[in-house]
C-alpha cells in the first residue's frame, strides 16, 4: 500500500512527472518567502472570507491571524486562502441562490490545493452551510470557526439589534408611528459594530448547531465578534487543525446521523431559524445521511424552546454568550441528546457536557421545566397545499393564529406583492391568509426571505401586527409572524400552491400539523390543466441555467442533485 501523501507533497499539479510537478510548485511557493523547514509542516489552509461588502465577516483578517498564530504554535504551516463571501443584504437575487456555489468552491479549492487541514471561517448566514456542505464533500479533517454575533446598539434608551428590531421599526415607520428622521436614526444603531446578526437568525441558529455538530471547538458559537475571547477561540481552532491533520478525524466522522439529530434538537432549543433546517438537509445530503421531516416533527414535540431570544425572546447573542453559550442548553437537553457523538477537539458530546463550566443562575437560558416554549421551536405541516411539507415557526407566532381558517388573498409573485400589497383598495381583512407563490428556489429563484409578508399598510395602519402568511418562500430567521414557509412542492414546480386563487379557504392547524386547500379535487384538476410555469430572462445560459436545472426543494436541502452524496465515499 503506498505511503499517504501529505503536506506540499499532497494532491501535485498534474505534469506526467511527479518529480518536477513538486520541484515546481516549491519553486513557485518560494515566491512567498517560506523555508524549506516551513514547506515541510503539516499544512492548514484557513479559508479566508473577508469581503468589502460583508461587514458581518470584517474581523476575518484579524481571525485569520489569530488561526496562523495557533497553527505556528503547534508546529504546523498556516496558508490562507479565498472563497466566496457573501452578504444577506448584498447578494442579488438572493443569497441562497450562491450558497451552493459558494460550496462547490469550498469543496474543490480544498480538494485542489495542498492541505491536511482546513480552518473554516464563516458567520453571515449562508457562509457556514456552505462551508460545511464543501467541507462535507471534501472531508478533509476541518475545524469550523464563526466570527461571532454583533453587539447590540440603542436608540433613546431602548436596545436595538440586527435584525429583528430592523423589521420592528421598518413596521412601525410603515404604519406610520415613527417619521423619516427617527427611522435613519435607528439605521445608524441597528449594526454597531462587526459581526452577524444580534438574534436567532440563521447565522446565530448555524453558529451553535455547527458547534453542537461537532464541527467546532466547544465553547466558541456565542462569543461577541468584538470580544477578545474571540481571537483566542481562533487561536485555539488553528492548534486544534494541526493535531487532527493528515488524520481521520474527518467531516464525516464527526457528522454522523446521530450528531446531525443532536444539531435538530438543539436548534428547536434554541428557538432557531427555519433555515437552518434547509441548511442542515443540505449538509446531511453530502454524507448521504437524508433528514426526514416527520423526524423532525418528531424531535420538536420533546424538545421545548429554552432561549429567551429574540425573535421568539426578548435577549441577544452577547446575553446568551455571557449566559454561558451553547453549555448550559446542551446541559438541560443532555438526556435527549446522542452523547457518544464526537467534537473535533476530540472528546465526544458526553465529556463535552460532563466537563465544560458548571452553570450559574440566570434567565437567557431557562430549565427544562420552565421553557420559553413548550413544544419545540418549528412544526412541520402536511396536507393537499403542501404534500411535501411546510414548516411554520411556531415559537414566534402569535397563539391565537395557529387554528384557523381564512379566505385566501393571492399574489402571483414578488412584483405582484410589491405591486398591490399597499394599494388602498386592495380586498383584505384581518382575518384572511395572505399567500404568496413563485417565491421557492425555482420560483424567484433563489427561494428569498419573502416569507415575511409585509401586513397591508391599511391593516398595519389599524392596529394589526399579525395575519396568517403562506408561501414557499423562507424567512429571515430574525422575523417573527404566523407565517407558514417552504410549501413543497413550490408553485414553479407546479405544487398545489400554483393553483390557489382569491377566495380559496385555507385551513391551518399547527395543532394538528395541517395546511389544506379547501378546493375539491375537481376544480383542482382544472385549474392544474391551465397552469403554466414561470420563465426567468437570462436562463439560457451560465449560473442560472446550471441553478434551475439543477436544484432541489426544501425538503432536499435546495441543494444540486449533482452534489448530494452519489454513494461513493464522501471526498471520492
Ligand atoms: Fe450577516 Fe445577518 S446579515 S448575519
Amino acid at each position: 500500500m503506498s505511503e499517504k501523501l501529505t503536506g506540499m507533497k499532497a494532491g501535485l499539479s498534474n505534469y506526467g512527472d511527479p518529480g518536477f510537478s513538486l520541484f515546481l510548485r516549491k519553486a513557485f511557493i518560494k515566491a512567498m518567502g517560506y523555508s524549506d523547514d516551513a514547506l515541510d509542516r503539516p499544512i492548514v489552509g484557513i479559508t479566508n472570507t473577508y469581503s468589502g461588502y460583508n461587514g458581518c465577516h470584517r474581523t476575518v483578517p484579524e481571525l485569520v491571524e489569530a488561526v496562523k498564530r495557533g497553527v505556528m504554535l503547534a508546529g504546523g504551516l498556516p496558508v490562507e486562502f479565498p472563497v466566496i463571501s457573501m452578504h444577506e443584504a448584498f447578494s442579488r437575487p438572493t443569497s441562497m441562490f450562491v450558497r451552493n456555489l459558494m460550496s462547490m468552491d469550498v469543496e474543490e479549492m480544498i480538494r485542489a490545493q495542498p492541505m491536511d487541514a482546513a480552518v473554516l471561517i464563516g458567520g453571515c448566514d449562508k457562509t457556514v452551510p456552505a462551508l460545511l456542505m464543501g467541507a462535507a464533500s471534501a472531508d478533509v479533517p476541518a475545524v469550523l470557526m464563526v466570527t461571532g454575533p454583533m453587539s447590540t446598539g440603542s436608540f433613546r434608551g431602548e436596545r436595538l439589534g440586527a435584525c429583528t428590531d430592523c423589521r420592528r421599526m421598518w413596521g412601525r415607520y410603515r404604519a406610520g408611528e415613527i417619521d423619516r428622521q427617527e427611522i435613519d436614526a435607528i439605521g445608524n444603531e441597528l449594526v454597531p459594530t462587526a459581526g452577524t446578526c444580534a438574534v436567532m437568525g440563521t447565522a446565530s441558529t448555524m453558529a451553535l448547531t455547527g458547534e453542537a455538530l461537532g464541527m467546532m471547538l466547544p465553547g466558541g458559537s456565542a462569543i461577541p465578534a468584538v470580544h477578545a475571547d474571540r481571537l483566542r477561540h481562533a487561536e485555539d481552532s488553528g492548534r486544534r487543525a494541526v493535531e487532527i491533520a493528515g488524520g481521520d478525524l474527518t467531516p464525516a466522522r464527526i457528522m454522523t446521523a446521530a450528531a446531525f439529530r443532536n444539531a435538530l434538537r438543539v436548534l428547536h432549543a434554541v428557538g432557531g431559524s427555519s433555515n437552518a433546517l434547509i441548511h442542515l438537509t443540505a449538509v446531511a445530503g453530502r454524507l448521504g445521511h437524508g433528514i426526514d421531516l416527520g423526524e423532525f416533527d418528531e424531535i420538536g414535540r420533546t424538545t421545548p424552546v429554552l432561549v429567551d431570544l429574540k425573535p421568539s425572546g426578548k435577549h441577544y447573542m452577547e446575553d446568551l454568550h455571557r449566559a454561558g453559550g451553547l453549555l448550559p442548553i446542551l446541559r438541560e437537553i443532555r438526556h435527549l441528546l446522542e452523547l457518544e457523538c464526537r467534537s473535533v477537539d476530540g472528546r465526544t458530546l458526553g465529556q463535552v457536557i460532563e466537563e465544560g463550566r458548571r452553570g450559574w443562575p440566570q434567565d437567557i437560558v431557562r430549565g427544562i421545566d420552565d421553557p420559553v416554549h413548550s413544544g419545540g421551536a418549528i412544526r412541520v405541516l402536511a396536507g393537499n397545499l403542501a404534500p411535501r411539507g411546510a414548516i411554520i415557526k411556531q415559537s414566534a407566532a402569535t397563539p391565537e393564529l395557529l387554528e384557523h381558517t381564512g379566505r385566501a388573498v393571492v399574489f402571483e409573485s414578488l412584483e405582484d406583492l410589491d405591486r398591490r400589497i399597499d394599494a388602498p383598495d386592495l380586498e383584505v381583512s384581518p382575518e384572511d391568509v395572505l399567500v404568496l407563490k413563485n417565491s421557492g428556489p425555482i420560483g424567484a429563484p433563489g427561494m428569498p426571505e419573502s416569507g415575511y409578508i409585509p401586513i397591508p399598510r391599511k391593516l398595519a395602519a389599524r392596529g394589526v401586527t399579525d395575519m396568517v402568511r403562506i408561501s414557499d418562500a423562507r424567512m429571515s430567521g430574525t422575523a417573527f409572524g404566523t407565517i407558514i414557509l417552504h410549501v413543497s412542492p413550490e408553485a414553479a414546480a407546479g405544487g398545489p400552491l400554483a393553483l390557489v386563487r382569491d377566495g380559496d379557504e385555507i385551513r391551518l392547524s399547527a395543532s394538528g400539523g395541517r395546511l389544506e386547500l379547501l378546493v375539491d379535487e375537481a376544480e383542482l384538476d382544472r385549474r392544474r390543466a391551465a397552469w403554466t410555469p414561470v420563465r426567468h430572462p437570462g436562463s439560457e445560459r451560465g449560473y442560472l441555467k446550471l441553478y434551475l436545472q439543477h436544484v432541489g426543494q426544501a425538503d432536499e436541502g435546495c441543494d444540486f442533485d449533482f452534489l448530494r452524496w452519489s454513494g461513493a465515499s464522501p471526498g471520492g
